[in-house]
């Protein structure tokens, strides 16, 4: 029993839209989550994926393994809280300072 569907490889897939377009559809036909991967590499383009619907989460691959923080600089972006381990805490940028979750 699968619980998650969706591989959207950009050698099938050459442009974001198609992705997007391609990921609604298999929303529409499944009731189990979908995940678009490919080609997602912007902070704006991701939430705008997740959004609006189009997949239920994204995938990163090529852009995580360049930006392995990709995500805490997504989070900062929109003023979102990330956990982080104690030892990371005192990294917090003075222009984020409410980036991490300390439990307030
Ligand atoms: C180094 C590397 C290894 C990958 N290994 C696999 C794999 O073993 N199986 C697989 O289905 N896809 C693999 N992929 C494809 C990714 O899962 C992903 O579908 C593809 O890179 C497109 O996403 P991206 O644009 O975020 O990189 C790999 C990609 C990279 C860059």
């Amino acid at each position: 029993m699968y619980r998650a569907a969706v591989s959207l490889h950009p050698s099938r897939f050459r442009s974001e839209r198609a992705i997007r377009c391609h990921s609604r559809a298999v929303k529409k036909a499944t009731r189990i989550p979908v995940i678009a991967v490919g080609l997602i590499t912007e902070f704006e383009q991701a939430e705008a994926i997740v959004g609006t619907g189009d997949a239920d989460l994204i995938a990163l691959a090529r852009t995580i393994l360049y930006n392995p923080r990709w995500p805490w600089h997504a989070a900062a972006h929109f003023g979102a809280h990330v956990k982080a381990p104690e030892q990371y805490l005192r990294s917090q940028p003075r222009q984020y300072r409410d980036l991490f979750d300390i439990g307030h």
